[in-house]
């Protein structure tokens, strides 16, 4: 199974991503976390990234397509993978249907969350995230047992640097500016799928295993 999860950012598509890719024992790619991995290992890559990704800006299409491209090589995608967080602009939708095409692959579904922009900006003013496994919490939502440590490594949890409320703000308009064309493009090709991602987690989740559990 081959899914795309699309949405603002804070809509769910990383904690959404990492339950579906658990229950389908399929491979969670978040371009996001590639990029967050690349700096904290100080790599050329990663520290191209995070002169974009402090502003809230997108990172130019050619090193996400490249980074995506060889990530999709891997031999545990040959079940299937859940994307997050890519596509996000037309011309990388456009480069990914020419990765899939020259394998004879199609995506199955694009889940797209529909979610506020005041739930948005709720939900990453109070998110907490892992530095170490990039679990994801909510400080009012969904705490971990153990303030400021995480339930599964025991590493900090952390704000994100991006989670501040000017750069949250700038991550939305560059969503509706650059990646929400991406819900056009998908309904067009018949694969949008349109999720409320105002409830709460775990009901998004029976949503989405709805959806994919109808298609078998
Ligand atoms: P990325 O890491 O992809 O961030 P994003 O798209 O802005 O999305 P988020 O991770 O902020 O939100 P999410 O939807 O995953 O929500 P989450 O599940 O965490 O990208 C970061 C940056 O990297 C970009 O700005 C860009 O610079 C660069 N980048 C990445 N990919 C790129 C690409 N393809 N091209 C170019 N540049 C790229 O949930 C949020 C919070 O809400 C959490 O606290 C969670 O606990 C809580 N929550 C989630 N769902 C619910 C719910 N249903 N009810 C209550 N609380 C909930
Ligand atoms: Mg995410
Ligand atoms: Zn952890």
């Amino acid at each position: 199974m081959k899914l795309i999860m699309l949405g603002p950012p804070g809509a769910g598509k990383g904690s959404q991503a990492k339950i579906i890719s658990k229950e389908y024992n399929i491979p969670h790619i978040s371009t996001g976390d590639m990029f967050r991995n690349a700096l904290r290992n100080e790599t050329p890559m990663g520290l191209k990234a995070k002169s974009f990704m402090d502003k809230g800006e997108l990172v130019p299409d050619e090193v996400v397509n490249g980074l995506v491209e060889e990530r999709l090589q891997n031999e545990d995608c040959l079940n299937g993978y859940v994307l997050d967080g890519y596509p996000r602009t037309v011309n990388q939708a456009e480069a990914l249907t020419m990765i899939l095409d020259k394998n004879n692959q199609s995506i199955d579904y694009v889940i797209s969350i529909d979610t506020s922009d005041k739930t948005v900006i709720k939900r990453l003013t109070g998110r907490r995230t892992c530095s170490n496994c990039g679990a994801i919490y909510h400080i009012d939502n969904n705490p971990p047992e153990v303030e400021g440590v995480c339930n599964f490594c025991q590493h900090d949890v952390i704000q994100r640097d991006d989670d501040k409320e000017d750069t949250v703000r700038n991550r939305l308009e560059v969503y509706k500016e650059q990646t929400q064309p991406l819900i056009n493009y998908y309904k067009d090709l018949n694969l949008l799928v349109e999720i409320d991602g105002e409830k709460d987690l775990s009901d998004v989740f029976a949503n989405i295993q709805e959806i994919l559990e109808a298609s078998e």
